[in-house]
């Protein structure tokens, strides 16, 4: 309860890439592509960092630039009036600093605590669903506070940023055509405000799902050129089915000595069992809509808008079909961005708010999954 969203925004690197482009560096076809996907093309960032893709994707959110949406266009939101950043990515610029901190500090942002969140590609439910209940929080301590006459025990939290931001295309192995034809790059941020009274958050819910078969993976590309303890972490694998089952596709770099001459060892790619993640996720997004629903004590139609994370259309028709609603419930991005993991259900948002598809009072539904496995939903009144 009580938490708005009042500015949501994109944004998308300048680089086009067709899937005829695709089609001319591995054995793939846009026929293929179309039928199987529903993506036609996605953005690459060639020149553009993530947090380039970030900050563009948060002006516009805060109202500082335009091509965003805000619940008030006439005003920009005060920079110094933002208390936290949550930034979900598992391809920001550097592990340390965070990408959030990079962000805060880029955005010139002086009074935010911020950190990163990896929840893959169901990040953004996870990040909304963590800074809407860390907004939550702090106003009951502030009341508390207020009421008992103390100063409040924790950060006041008035306004969070929350921010996807990827450059997955990074993480891409492309010659892969399994892989490569999926995913794209890009950044979604919206502005929470904790509002007294109001309805905001009506219900969440979150699952991990152990990925017992490994069916999706991203490995760490460690530099092992000066590690002088030994050779390759056998037991790694015993910890995780993806190591397992990708040996070192997934597990990279682990212990392994570079190439002669090389930088460090292979590189970690995006490593995945299709059909696998496809049947978990055409499950897991019903699954977390129908919980949000019963939760907050709602029907399907009585939510005017569903935001579900962008991997695949046939995914999102499934889901669809299993909840008994019509797709064009759904926003459905993916044709023009591919996969965007932890961006996507936030750019998506913006497309939204920005066709005008969600007014004020609005039941709002998103809806997501990845890697981990990780599923989510979160409803709130817009
Ligand atoms: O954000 C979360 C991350 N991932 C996902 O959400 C992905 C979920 N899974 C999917 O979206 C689908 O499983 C894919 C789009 C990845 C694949 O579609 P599919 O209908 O499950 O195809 P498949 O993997 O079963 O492959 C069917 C055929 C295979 O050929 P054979 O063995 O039947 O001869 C593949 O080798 O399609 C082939 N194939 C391709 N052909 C042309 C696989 N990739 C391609 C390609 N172009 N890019």
């Amino acid at each position: 309860m009580g938490c708005k969203i009042i500015g949501c925004g994109k944004a998308l690197p300048e680089r086009r890439v067709t899937n005829d482009e695709l089609a001319s560096l591995v054995d793939t076809s846009d026929e293929w592509i179309v039928s199987r996907t529903g993506i036609r093309e996605r953005r690459i960032a060639v020149g553009e960092t993530a947090t380039d893709l970030g900050v563009m994707a948060a002006r516009r959110a805060l109202g500082a630039e335009e091509g965003g949406w805000r619940s008030d266009a006439a005003e920009a939101v005060d920079p110094a009036s933002i208390d936290l950043i949550v930034c979900m990515t598992i391809s920001g610029d550097t592990v340390v600093p965070s990408q959030a901190a990079m962000l805060k500090a880029a955005l010139g942002l002086p009074s935010a605590v911020a950190f990163d969140l990896n929840a893959a590609c169901a990040g953004c439910v996870y990040g909304m669903d963590v800074a809407s209940q860390m907004l939550e929080l702090s106003a009951a301590e502030q009341r508390a506070a207020a009421a008992e006459g103390r100063p409040p025990r924790r950060n006041p939290l008035r306004r969070a940023l929350v921010v996807g931001t990827e450059r997955l295309t990074r993480l891409v192995d492309w010659t892969d055509r399994a892989t490569c034809v999926l995913f794209g790059d890009g950044a979604g941020a919206v502005v929470l405000e904790w509002r007294e009274g109001e309805p905001g958050v009506l219900s969440s819910f979150l699952r991990n799902t152990d990925d017992l078969d490994g069916v999706l993976a991203v490995g760490n590309a460690f530099d092992m050129t000066t590690f002088p303890f030994g050779g390759p972490v056998e037991a790694a694998g015993a910890h995780s089915a993806a190591m397992a089952r990708f040996g070192d596709r997934a597990v990279a770099t682990l212990g392994e000595a570079p190439a002669e001459g090389g930088e460090g060892g292979a590189s970690p790619f995006i490593v995945m069992d299709g059909p696998a993640v496809f049947k978990f996720a055409s499950n897991a997004m019903a699954e977390a809509a129908c919980a949000v629903l019963e939760r907050a004590g709602l029907a399907i139609d009585d939510v005017k808008c569903i935001v579900p994370h962008q991997a695949n259309e046939r995914i999102i028709k499934y889901a669809a079909k299993k909840l008994g609603v019509g797709l064009d419930r759904f926003q459905v991005s993916l044709a023009s961005v591919g996969n965007t993991s932890a961006s996507s259900v936030l750019m998506a948002l913006a497309d939204a708010y920005l066709a005008g598809r969600i007014e004020p009072g609005d039941a709002v539904m998103l809806v997501g999954f990845g890697g981990g496995l990780t599923s989510g939903a979160l409803l709130y009144r817009a």
